[in-house]
């Protein structure tokens, strides 16, 4: 049987990690998993059901009742939630900063973790997020930790929700992605971290493909299989 292999992608919100891990999945042939559209998928929920993401006590309730699963067709994830496809809603600016709040919650991440974890055991996958390398995967046979600058990174998530026709200030984005970072660097459980032994790569001036490349030959030197 061919050995697994997990390469995780850290780094800070709009940074192109789940640009550049679904080109990286697509060509080695892993799979792909997208943990921030978990954390995502749970602040969704919690706000459908009229509970505040603010309150701990009413996110972790929800808990029981929130069913997720990733699942895959001709190439793309749809992030099922009690059986309802919410793949497009999870996107929406609202939901990023929900999102941040929820996944600081212990009970939350545990339940979480379990999932990625399993998800993994059988598959070779790149999964991106803020504590793959440091935490969920921390045997991961390479990790990366992406950045970009702030001012880059909002204007990428404004022209992002921009083509989404939603209604956005650059300046408004750029606050609310610092705040996000701080938010997800500081938090008690699992912070937003770059692993000891994590490449860091800064994608503020390369183009898309560079970043890939990159990422694929640092993978080629550590996998020497692949
Ligand atoms: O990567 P993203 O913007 O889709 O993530 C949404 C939020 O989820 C982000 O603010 C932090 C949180 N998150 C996390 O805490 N741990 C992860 N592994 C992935 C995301």
């Amino acid at each position: 049987m061919q050995q697994q292999i997990a390469i995780a992608i850290d780094g800070p919100a709009a940074a192109g990690k789940s640009t550049v891990a679904k080109k990286i999945a697509d060509y080695f042939g892993y799979i792909y998993i997208d943990t921030g559209a978990m954390y995502r998928a749970f602040a969704w929920y919690v706000l459908t059901n009229e509970a505040d993401p603010k309150n701990e006590e009413q996110s972790i309730q929800l808990l029981s009742s929130f069913s997720l699963t990733l699942e895959r067709e001709n190439g793309k994830t749809f992030v099922m939630v009690n059986d309802h496809d919410v793949t497009k809603e999870i996107r929406s600016n609202i939901v990023s900063l929900h999102a941040s709040s929820v996944a600081a919650y212990g009970a939350v991440r545990t339940k979480m973790v379990d999932l990625q974890r399993d998800m993994a055991k059988h598959v070779s996958v790149v999964m991106d997020g803020r504590d793959i390398g440091t935490n969920v995967l921390p045997n991961a046979d390479v990790k990366i930790f992406l950045i970009a600058s702030a001012e880059e990174r909002a204007e990428r998530r404004y022209r992002e929700l921009i083509r989404k026709g939603e209604d956005v200030s650059k300046n408004q984005l750029l606050t609310e992605i610092l705040k996000r970072d701080a938010q997800d660097s500081s938090r008690q459980i699992a912070p937003l971290k770059k692993a000891e032994d994590a490449v860091e790569v800064d994608t503020t001036s390369l183009a898309l493909p560079e970043v890939v490349t990159k990422i694929i030959n640092e993978i080629r030197r550590k996998v020497p299989a692949k």
